[in-house]
C-alpha cells in the first residue's frame, strides 16, 4: 500500500498515565490500509522545529470510524506540542509507513518493554482469536497501565518490573525462558528497549522459536530518501528502518539471531 499524506482531524487526545497520551485522529483512508506495526509521521507545527515530522506506532484502528489510535510519550518539543492539540484540530499526516509485522503463525508471544508495547496493542488485535500470551515489563507499576489495554485481547498476561512493584520482580527476559517452556510458542514478537530485544531474540533462538523484532530509530524523511534511520544488517549492508521496517525478522539484524 502506498503511502499517502492525509489531513487527519484529531478525535481524542488524552492523558492515559504519567506523561503518556492517546491521540485519536479520524483518517479514513490511513485506517483502512494501516497494518499491524505501521507507524504514521506526524507534521508537529511548533514554532522550535515547524518542518520537522514525529514517527508515531499505530497502537490500533477502527475502520468502521475511520481512526486510528497512537500511544506517545512526551520526551521533548515536538511530543510536548502534540499533547496541546486540541480536538478539531488537523493535523498534517504522512502514512501509514513501513512494513509491519507477518501474522502468519498459531501460538504467538508478544514481549513488550516500555512504549514498545504500543504497536503490539494492534498486533494482538489482529492475531485473534488466536490464543495470545504477552510479556510486559517497565521500571514499575505505573508504566503498566497496558495491561488493562491488553486483558481484552490476550488469553494470558505477565507481567514484570524493574522494583518489583507489579509482577515478577526483574526484566521481561528473565522470565521469558521460563515462559517459553510452558507455552509451544511459534512465534516470539518483541518490541521496545534494544537490549531487551537483543535479548528476547537470543531466548528465542535458543528454543528454536521464530522471532519478529520492531526497531525505533532516530526518522527524518521516513520514506527511504535520506538514510537519517539506517542501521546496521548482520550481512553487512545497511537497513533503512522506516521502509524495510521497522519489523525485520531478528536474524536479519541482530547477530547470532
Ligand atoms: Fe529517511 Fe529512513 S528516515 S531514509
Amino acid at each position: 500500500m502506498t503511502a499517502r499524506l492525509e489531513e487527519a482531524v484529531v478525535a481524542a487526545n488524552e492523558l492515559i498515565a504519567a506523561g503518556v497520551y492517546r491521540l485519536v485522529i479520524h483518517a479514513p483512508r490511513m485506517a483502512a490500509a494501516a497494518q499491524p506495526g505501521q507507524f504514521v509521521h506526524l507534521k508537529v507545527n511548533n514554532l522550535t522545529a515547524p518542518l520537522l515530522r514525529r514517527p508515531i506506532s499505530i497502537a490500533d484502528t477502527d475502520q468502521s470510524a475511520g481512526t486510528l489510535d497512537l500511544i506517545y510519550r512526551i520526551v521533548g518539543g515536538g511530543t510536548a506540542f502534540l499533547s496541546g492539540v486540541p480536538v478539531g484540530e488537523h493535523l498534517d499526516c504522512l502514512g501509514p509507513l513501513g512494513k509491519g509485522f507477518a501474522l502468519e503463525c498459531e501460538r504467538p508471544l508478544l514481549v513488550g518493554g516500555g512504549m514498545g508495547l504500543a504497536p503490539l496493542v494492534y498486533l494482538a488485535k489482529a492475531l485473534c482469536p488466536r490464543p495470545i500470551t504477552v510479556l510486559m515489563g517497565g521500571r514499575t507499576k505505573d508504566e503498566l497501565f497496558w495491561e488493562d489495554v491488553f486483558a481484552p485481547v490476550c488469553d494470558q498476561l505477565r507481567l514484570t518490573t524493574d522494583d518489583g512493584t507489579a509482577g515478577t520482580r526483574g526484566y521481561t527476559v528473565d522470565v521469558l525462558p521460563e515462559l517459553i517452556k510452558t507455552g509451544n510458542f511459534d512465534q516470539v514478537y518483541t518490541c521496545g528497549p534494544r537490549p531487551m530485544m537483543e535479548q528476547a531474540a537470543r531466548i528465542a533462538k535458543q528454543y528454536n522459536i521464530a522471532c519478529q523484532v520492531s526497531l525505533e530509530e532516530y526518522m527524518a524523511c521516513g520514506l527511504g530518501g535520506c538514510l537519517a534511520c539506517s542501521c546496521a544488517g548482520t550481512d553487512g549492508k545497511r537497513r533503512k528502518v522506516c521502509t524495510e521496517g521497522p519489523v525485520f525478522q531478528a536474524g536479519e539484524v541482530f547477530g547470532g539471531c
